[in-house]
């Protein structure tokens, strides 16, 4: 009985030790000392022959079930250790999908083409074509054709960058009118916009820009009238600006419409009641419209006693500063980026 205290003894020592155990390695040194060839069981079992042979299997199964009974502590701890370790890994490379990401640094789109873009989409979906036009343009679309013709007084109210005697930078988006009823022929209704760059030789201040950006829009039909106008115009004018402003036309002179009107729209800050934004009037003036002239109409291949239309234009700048209360024009072009940064929008640049 005393050899199976002393293995009883040797077990507890072993059981303390491996608690003791903290990395494989020390698990090795444990396995060496308890089961290596110099360890007391081995000892022991050399011991053996000195033993009465009857006693000597019963002693040997004994011995052999202690090393089977060592061996799985150690492979146990083992175990213990390797989950422990792949347990520490998982929890040191763990990744939190949750936290949000670096912040990617994005542009933003400028103020004005996003504007365009709002009005194209609105106009895009009252069943309107986006056209373009070039921005040096023939003296003939430009004035010409819109019922200007040359020595027309209307002429000074656009003061113009010619390159030559016929070819100029456009002064507004209204040759793209021109150039859309000439390519249609004369026949197919005309239903457009055209967003673009135009140029007048302003001195540049806190209102005026030397160049700056017009939508220009335009309809011919067989049965278009002013309430289409002002039904449209009023659809622009509350998408932009709210869903409560309202509308006024008042009479106005252009050359290529008859009648004229220049569209205010009821002022953001007063609704309407008068302040210093909309200089007491309740009103802020956003546009120029009216029913095309008949002299365009024919000048551009239409039939006046067939189709009707109604022309609008819209200065980009002007409806920005009165949208973001923008007091100074040339802050659209000099590209600061503290100034740029203020229009993001959610999603980042569209
Ligand atoms: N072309 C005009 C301008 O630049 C704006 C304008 C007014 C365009 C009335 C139109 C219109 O089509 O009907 O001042």
């Amino acid at each position: 009985m005393e050899v199976k205290k002393q293995l009883e003894a040797l077990e507890k020592t072993l059981i303390g030790k491996l608690a003791d155990v903290s990395k494989p390695e020390g698990l090795n040194d444990v396995k060496a000392e308890f089961l290596g060839k110099k360890a007391v069981l081995s000892r022991l079992m050399g011991a053996m022959k000195d033993l009465p042979s009857e006693e000597r299997p019963a002693f040997g199964e004994r011995i052999n079930q202690t090393k089977r009974r060592f061996a799985a502590l150690i492979d146990e701890k083992r175990a213990e250790l390797d989950a422990a370790r792949i347990e520490a890994k998982l929890l040191e490379e763990r990744i939190d999908v949750t936290l949000p990401g670096p912040d990617l640094a994005s542009g933003t789109r400028h103020v004005l083409n996003q504007i365009v873009e709002d009005i194209e989409d609105l106009f895009m979906g009252m069943g309107y074509v986006v056209k373009e036009g070039p921005e040096v343009e023939c003296d003939d679309y430009n004035f010409e054709r819109l019922n200007i013709p040359k020595h027309h007084p209307a002429r000074d109210m656009q003061d113009t960058f010619f390159i030559d005697k016929e070819r100029l930078l456009r002064t507004h988006t209204s040759p793209v009118q021109v150039r859309t009823m000439l390519e249609y022929g004369g026949e197919k209704p005309v239903k457009i916009i055209c967003p673009g760059k135009t140029y007048r030789r302003d001195d540049d201040d806190p209102t005026h820009s030397h160049q700056f950006m017009q939508v220009e829009g335009l309809v011919v039909d067989e049965d278009t009238t002013m309430a289409d106008l002002k039904g449209t115009l009023e659809t622009v004018a509350k998408a932009m600006f709210g869903a409560n402003r309202r509308i006024r036309l008042r009479p106005s002179y252009f050359p290529f419409t008859e009648p004229s009107v220049e569209v205010d729209v009821s002022c953001a800050a007063c609704a309407g009641d008068g302040c210093p934004m909309c200089k007491h009037t309740g009103y802020i003036e956003i546009l120029g419209a009216g029913m095309v002239h008949n002299n365009v109409l024919s000048a551009c291949g239409y039939d006046p006693k067939r189709y009707q239309g109604f022309a609008f234009g819209i200065g980009i700048e002007r409806l920005a500063m009165l949208k973001y209360g923008i007091a100074d024009i040339r802050d659209f072009y000099t590209n600061d980026l503290r100034f740029n940064k203020q229009f993001k929008r959610p999603g980042g640049a569209r």
